[in-house]
């Protein structure tokens, strides 16, 4: 068999565990989020390495805005500089940034940098990394509908297919995920790509999120390898 079709063209992670990590040694959660982020970069050197084309993070989902304003704070500020830190990497490694999410509900300063980091990138082939922020997978699919029903005449709304609504999405263009992988011991998907995981298949893991780096994330490639996908047939 071809080695290649054992590669996840789309691996997609939805990173669990920073508090628990930060909390069991005595710092504060948002000190948990900061070394979230090296995994991060772990992870998308190992995607780069291994061949993945698109390397995807659930980063912060609508649920999370629910959260003590202090760490909502220190994410927002965690994700404007990492943004402003992380162009050279970016552009040295030829990958493509994106963040997906609802948008507006993020402020001015915050969209402003995500624009500019996305226009930096955008001629990068190598990667697309997407960070899916104010993200959830009922929002998407909402929108997409609202979105839908306000372009399309009538008939056509009512003659849509699936592989039409898939345009709807903020994915829109974007492969369904091959593999999702989700840290901390938790077996739940939290409301994240539901429409487009119909067919992923799933890897949980007990790690933390911050102690999940480069030899994990190949585990997880080599897992996915065993799987036998059958799509119903
Ligand atoms: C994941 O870690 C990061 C985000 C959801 C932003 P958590 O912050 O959920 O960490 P735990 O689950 O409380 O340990
Ligand atoms: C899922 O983690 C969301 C992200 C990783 C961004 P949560 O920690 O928010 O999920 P629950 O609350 O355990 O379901
Ligand atoms: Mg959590």
């Amino acid at each position: 068999m071809d080695s290649n079709k054992r590669i996840p063209k789309h691996v997609s992670i939805i990173m669990d565990g920073n508090g628990r990590w930060a909390t069991a040694r005595g710092l504060s959660r948002s000190q948990g989020h900061v070394e979230g982020v090296e995994s991060i970069r772990a992870c998308l050197s190992a995607a780069i390495e291994s061949g993945v084309e698109y390397l995807s993070l659930y980063a912060f989902s609508e649920e999370n805005w629910n959260r003590s304003e202090e760490e909502v704070m220190g994410l927002m500020e965690l994700l404007f500089t990492e943004m402003k830190a992380e162009l050279q990497l970016f552009l040295q490694n030829r990958a493509r940034f994106l963040v997906l999410g609802n948008r507006p509900r993020l402020s001015e300063k915050i969209n402003k940098a995500i624009d500019e980091m996305q226009e930096a990138t955008s001629q990068n082939y190598q990667i697309t990394f997407i960070l899916f922020f104010s993200y959830s997978g009922r929002w998407d699919i909402l929108q997409a509908m609202k979105k839908a029903a306000q372009q399309l005449p009538p008939e056509q709304f009512q003659a849509m297919e699936q592989k039409d609504f898939d345009q709807y999405l903020v994915t829109a263009g974007i492969p369904d995920p091959d593999l999702i992988i989700r840290t901390s011991g938790e077996l739940r998907i939290s409301n994240y790509l539901l429409w487009q995981s119909a067919y992923t298949e799933f890897y949980f893991t007990d790690i933390l999120w911050p102690e999940f780096r480069q030899a994990q994330f190949k585990e997880a490639l080599e897992a996915f390898a065993q799987r036998e996908r059958r799509y119903g047939k």
